[in-house]
């Protein structure tokens, strides 16, 4: 085993630290208090649709000056300007539906229009597909309504008031812990503070209204400065001028909080974390408020990765598992190097949950990177694991030159 990959893995040695992968579903077994009332109004509004609702729809709904739009099951009413998003129209009515990438690509926001009708707008053909508007799910953050609309999706709560603040920052540094990441800290103005729930993310607001997303690192408690992982991606207009040109004191506007990627502290189940990559970023967040907060859920990280370079601050979460006894870590590297010497989990890191949890009906599952990723995560822990739809939360990163040729 080589230096880094023992330091990993602590000094446990590879069958100890097999079998402490093992005990988290022994050990997080236990009752799951009455779900709270967000999960209770939930259902699983993909499945729901696609099974019961007959595919010709009621479109009966007049179209007003401004249309009307109802959601149910909470009856919270909004109107829509005519070149608004449901979801811009509801963000703006102070009404928090699930989202992501807000470019029709990760599907976050999907749900189920009961009546009325819509333009479904620019987006990825698989992330919203003919057979589901059929069914009747459109896409809120892209559709917009040709008439009043009843739909159905479950609201997020929210903690509080954060406003979303268009702020500017300055690059105070950048280190590159990995060939293709880059840990870069933003500072604000004196007199500002980014307040955020920990997952949530920024958008660089860049020049021809361009923008990109990045999820905030750090915790909320450890907001001085703004810590961001980026990867880059060859070609990409913004991460290209990161990797190529950026020195630090860099002079940006960012947008945020944005996303509805957070922990749902009111639960009290067992949480599985999934990184892809820089996935890692908002999961550090989570864990780190958790740890400065005392949560004595039991939590797994579950990080993936090609090779061991790759796992760029795996030390950090390393750290953590020595000392808090309800974490446990699980590198799972898809590529090893043979320089790695890599005496751990090897595969696709929603392959070792698999390959651990017979029955993840009693947890929640925080899940973040690639489309691909998340996709196959949400699947197969839904479909074969029992996980409860609803109790799968994620930020999928989409690429955003994608929606931009889309139109989105
Ligand atoms: C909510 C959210 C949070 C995110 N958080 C993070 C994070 O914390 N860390 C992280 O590393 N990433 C994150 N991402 C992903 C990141 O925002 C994207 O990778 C982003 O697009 C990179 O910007 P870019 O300008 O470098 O690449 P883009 O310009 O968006 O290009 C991406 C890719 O698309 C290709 N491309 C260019 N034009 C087109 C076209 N017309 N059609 C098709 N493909 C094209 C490019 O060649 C490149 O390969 C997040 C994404 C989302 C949605
Ligand atoms: S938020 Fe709508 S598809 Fe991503």
């Amino acid at each position: 085993m080589c230096a880094k990959a023992r330091d990993l893995l602590g000094t446990a040695d590879e069958p100890a630290q097999a079998s402490a992968a093992r005990e988290v579903p022994r050990r997080t077994h236990r009752d799951v208090a009455a779900a709270d009332q967000e999960n209770a109004e939930h259902f699983d509004v993909w499945t729901r649709a696609l099974g019961s609702i007959p595919a010709t729809r009621s479109r009966h709904i007049p179209r007003s000056a401004m249309p009307r739009i109802i959601i149910k099951p909470s009856d919270h009413a909004f109107d829509c300007d005519a070149d608004q998003t449901v979801l811009e129209a509801a963000m703006k009515a102070d009404l928090i539906l699930p989202y992501g990438c807000r470019n029709g690509a990760c599907g976050s926001c999907k749900g189920e229009i009961v009546e009325g009708d819509v333009d479904y707008g620019p987006h990825q053909a698989s992330t919203l597909t003919d057979d589901e508007k059929r069914a009747g799910l459109a896409l809120f953050c892209c559709a917009k309504p040709k008439t009043d609309l009843v739909i159905r999706v479950r609201e997020v709560r929210r903690a509080g008031d954060i406003p979303v603040k268009r702020l500017p920052v300055r690059v105070e540094s950048i280190d590159r812990p990995a060939p293709d990441v880059a840990v870069v800290k933003l500072k604000l103005p004196a007199n500002e503070r980014l307040q955020y729930l920990a997952g949530q993310y920024v958008d660089f607001l860049l020049k021809d209204g361009k923008r990109r997303s990045f999820s905030i690192a750090t915790p909320p408690h450890d907001d001085a400065l703004i810590e961001l992982h980026m990867r880059h991606v060859p070609g990409g207009f913004f991460t290209d001028q990161v990797f190529g040109s950026w020195k630090g004191r860099e002079i940006m506007r960012i947008e945020g909080p944005l996303g509805t990627f957070f922990l749902r502290e009111e639960s009290d189940k067992p949480m599985i974390f999934v990184a892809g990559g820089t996935g890692f970023a908002p999961i550090k967040a989570m864990l780190a408020h958790c740890f400065h907060h005392e949560v004595d859920r039991p939590m797994v990280l579950y990080w993936g990765a090609r090779s061991l370079a790759d796992l760029y601050m795996a030390d950090v979460p390393g750290r953590w598992q020595q000392e808090h006894e309800n974490f446990t870590f699980i590198p799972v590297l898809s590529e090893p190097k043979p320089d790695d010497r890599w005496p751990g989990r090897t595969g696709f890191v929603h392959q070792a949950v698999l390959d651990d949890f017979g029955d993840l009906s009693g947890y929640q599952v925080y899940a973040c990177g690639a489309p691909a990723m998340i996709d196959v995560a949400r699947g197969t822990f839904v479909g074969t694991r029992g996980l409860p739809p609803d109790e799968f939360f994620a930020d999928s990163f989409t690429y955003a030159a994608e929606g931009e040729a889309r139109g989105g």
